[in-house]
């Protein structure tokens, strides 16, 4: 197997004459030598690159989708690079307060928004407040604050099932999410919304899927909704987010300008007029490729003529993607980056089953020994966000590392943490 693929480390990584990586100015081995293993580190500057394309690329109205990966410091930061900021919840809600996003650059969604997150949305005046349900739309009828005139965007399914290479047309939508343009569903909520007092229905909202490579199934979207939306006047139209990342050797994903140019397009050619404000929500694309999770190698067991397994120090609580979904990751050694990787392994973590996988089949160095460092790369989306603390396992630090200083944003949590909550 080839060297590791450059483009998938991050955007300041560099490689020292002996084969050792650097990312914002800091050397990787030095980093671990400081704040252990795992940990995930991000690069500072690659982050902030890819907020200013977002920007660039859709506006202001483009909101960093937080799911994909949320601690204060990176609320902030997308915040600072102009992007708005989408949360999901009243936890992440919270959590984008906490960094100081003013609410007015914040985007509520969630199929199932409780009274209290709806409430506190309300109070704090999040800009906009993406409506999913009849229920949601009583609730909001009940809470009428007053004074409150929440701007709202309707979330419909557009019936374009995007898969990572392909898209098909669904004729009958399944999904908990949104309302049906097919069945009536979304001309109904339409209808609601604009009788409704104190709520003002500003535009669509439509998210197709996640991890997307194919720029088509964002046309199909454009052409399904553009349909509906240039009936209703109105000035907002948002395609969500789901632009792919390469994970692997081989993989290519769009860029962000060639995404927002290619929904400019298809809403040109579709009729839209000039003057919507079109916006999305990417988080993937923001994140992703920005961090790289660093382990440290506790054992390597041969079994002939079967596997080698070499386990690390972390594993599926940390990155729970290639148990859930079969995600693919490439491996490599920091110590040496561009080295030739001859040993095939299954690259494992420490928790007590046999699923817990983190690299199916890895091409790492044939030097490789118990006590390595070794890095996983494009680490920085879903993964932290869907850290568990599976066998009390304690979850990684972040760190941001920029301009050859490094800076914990999120600490390692410690043994005490997992008492916490214990009455
Ligand atoms: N907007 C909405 C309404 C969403 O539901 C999502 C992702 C996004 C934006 C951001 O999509 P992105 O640009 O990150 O593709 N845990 C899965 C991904 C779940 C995505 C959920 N929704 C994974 O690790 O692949």
């Amino acid at each position: 197997m080839p060297r590791l693929a450059r483009h998938l480390l991050p955007d300041t990584a560099t490689i020292a004459g002996d084969g050792r990586l650097s990312i914002g100015g800091c050397d990787v081995l030095d980093l671990v030598e400081q704040h252990g293993t795992p940990a995930f580190v991000y690069d500072e500057a690659h982050l902030r690159s890819r907020c200013r394309e977002a920007v660039d690329a859709w506006g202001p109205g483009v909101a960093y989708a937080s799911k994909a990966f949320l601690c204060k410091a990176m609320a902030a930061l997308a915040h600072e690079e102009g992007m708005s900021v989408d949360v999901s919840t009243g936890g992440e809600l919270h959590v984008a307060l906490a960094a100081g996003v003013p609410a007015d650059r914040l985007v509520l969604h969630g199929n199932n928004k409780s009274v209290v997150e709806l409430t506190a949305a309300v109070d704090a005046g999040v800009g906009r407040i993406v409506v999913d349900s009849f229920d949601e739309i009583d609730r909001l009828d009940a809470l009428a604050i007053a004074g409150a005139n929440p701007q709202v965007l309707l979330r419909v399914t557009p019936g374009v099932e995007a898969h990572t290479h392909e898209y098909v047309m669904t004729g009958q939508e399944d999904t908990k999410f949104g309302f049906s343009l097919a069945s009536g569903a979304a001309q109904e909520a339409v209808d609601r919304l604009r009788r409704l007092p104190g709520v003002q229905l500003v535009g669509l909202h439509a998210h197709i899927g996640s991890q997307i490579f194919l720029l088509d199934s964002f046309r199909k979207e454009v052409e399904v909704l553009a349909r509906f939306f240039n009936r209703l006047g109105l000035p907002e139209l948002c395609l969500g987010g789901g632009l792919g990342v390469a994970y692997v050797e081989g993989e290519q994903a769009p860029t962000m300008m060639e995404w927002a140019a290619t929904v400019r397009e298809s809403c040109a050619a579709m009729g839209v007029p000039d003057d919507v404000r079109l916006s999305a929500e990417p988080g993937r694309s923001i994140v992703a490729a920005a961090a790289i999770t660093v382990y440290r190698v506790g054992t390597v067991k041969h079994l002939p003529e079967i596997r080698t397994y070499v386990a690390v120090d972390g594993g599926m609580s940390d990155n729970p993607r290639p148990v859930l979904y079969g995600s693919g990751y490439e491996a490599f050694l920091p110590r040496s980056t561009d080295a030739d990787r001859t040993l095939r392994a299954t690259i494992v973590g420490k928790h007590c089953e046999s699923g817990d996988v983190l690299v199916r089949d890895a091409w790492l160095p044939g030097d490789l020994e118990v006590g390595d460092i070794l890095a996983t790369p494009v680490t920085g989306a879903y993964g932290h966000s869907m850290a568990s603390n599976y066998n009390k396992v304690l979850r990684p630090p972040v760190l941001f590392v920029r301009d050859g200083l490094a800076r914990v944003v999120v600490r390692r949590e410690t043994y005490d943490d997992l008492l916490r909550l214990d009455a």
